[in-house]
């Protein structure tokens, strides 16, 4: 079995730098694109274990990466939890209910991952007999203020401002649903590891939204009591999209990487990782998904720097934020490639007499 991303999260001197992508498994590949025609939408894709599977093998095999990440998506949480979702064409999710009152929240009911989720169980035993060990796989859910975001506004916002209102307004319903967010995605999350995922990735795309003030108390504490549930059964990323300004705060959860989106300064990073309390920490990232809009040679130029800034030890390489579907794969492939290839730069060292 190609280890490499298990053994980078352990701290391990590494040959090379294990490398995947966010968002690997999807439109950029046109067979994603032909066995979502098959499927004939996104959600019978999702809820067929077979169509799921297969998605999920596609990259490993068309951009050559370390890791395969279930083919999944964050909403089905929400949607186990009682708020069923359509992805509109062209216009991203769309609940059909809300929550924003207390009726609201008493109507959402516990998730049971066998019964709710089966679809993504059955996908995962089945991803484990096509991958039969060639590379480790990623199993993920929303972190849950960005769940949060999405039950409370029902679809995409640019700030997020209904969901944050709700936090100074209703800080004792928040808390609650934070709290259920929380519980329905440990227990999720628990349930992929029993079916046998090698390591979990949590998604705080909105993260962002937040001041470092209002997430380090009204969020941290609900991302604490989620990664503490699963330190130690499996290795734990936590990518908060727009999280910079609290980084070191990210870096004291006790999770193993922290994965830096693409505006975060990389050099800054690895020495708060390197500080963080307990064990340093993995850090997980960043090339800006627009480079990938250019040559190949830029390509391996940018990917190059940003090795020789992260360091070649407790580094896993990916990009900032997810693929963008019109990057062609070609370009995916040559930053692929430019990972495996990497040797550290030799910088020209002045010396003192
Ligand atoms: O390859 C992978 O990364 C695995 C699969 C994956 C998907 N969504 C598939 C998907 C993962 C890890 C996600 C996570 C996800 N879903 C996030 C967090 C990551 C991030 O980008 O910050 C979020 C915010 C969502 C919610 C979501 N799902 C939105 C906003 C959309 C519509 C926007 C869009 O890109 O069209 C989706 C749909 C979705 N999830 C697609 C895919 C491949 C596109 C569906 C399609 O048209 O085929």
């Amino acid at each position: 079995m190609n280890d490499l991303i298990l053994r980078a999260l352990r701290g391990e001197e590494v040959e090379r730098v294990p490398v995947w992508m966010m968002r690997q498994a999807g439109r950029t590949l046109p067979e994603y694109r032909e066995v979502r025609a098959k499927a004939g939408g996104f959600k019978e894709l999702l809820f067929n274990p077979e169509w799921a599977a297969e998605v999920t093998v596609q990259p490993v095999d068309a951009y050559g990466v370390d890791a395969a990440i279930l083919f999944s998506d964050i909403l089905v949480v929400p949607e186990a939890m009682g708020l069923p979702y359509e992805l509109v064409e062209k216009v991203g999710p769309r609940f059909g209910q809300t929550v924003r009152s207390a009726r609201d929240l008493a109507q959402l009911s516990p998730v049971e991952p066998d019964r709710d989720l089966r679809y993504v169980m059955d996908a995962i035993g089945l991803i484990r007999k096509a991958l039969d060990g060639r590379v480790p796989l990623i199993g993920f859910a929303g972190a849950p203020w960005t769940i949060f975001c999405y039950m409370v506004e029902g679809k995409g916002s640019k700030d997020w401002a209904l969901a944050r209102r709700m936090l100074w307004e209703e800080p004792a319903l928040s808390d609650a649903l934070l709290g259920q967010i929380t519980e329905a995605t440990a227990t999720y999350l628990e349930a992929q590891i029993a079916e046998g995922v090698d390591l979990v990735q949590l998604f705080d795309s909105w993260a962002g939204s937040l001041s470092r003030d209002l997430y380090v108390q009204r969020i941290l504490p609900h991302m604490h009591a989620l990664v503490a549930r699963l330190a130690g059964k499996v290795p734990v990323t936590v990518f908060a999209k727009g999280g910079g300004h609290f980084l070191q705060d990210l870096l004291a959860l006790p999770c193993t990487a922290v994965g830096l989106d693409w505006q975060t300064d990389r050099r800054i990073a690895r020495r708060l990782a390197d500080e963080a309390p307990g064990a340093p920490k993995v850090l997980q990232g960043n090339l800006d998904p627009s480079v990938l809009y250019a040559n190949p040679g830029t390509i391996r130029a940018e990917t190059t720097r940003m090795l020789d800034e992260l360091g070649m030890t407790r580094t896993i390489a990916n990009l900032g934020h997810g693929l963008y579907p019109d990057i062609s794969v070609d370009h995916g492939r040559a930053f692929v490639e430019a990972v495996k290839a990497y040797q550290p730069t030799q910088r020209e060292t002045t010396t003192t007499a």
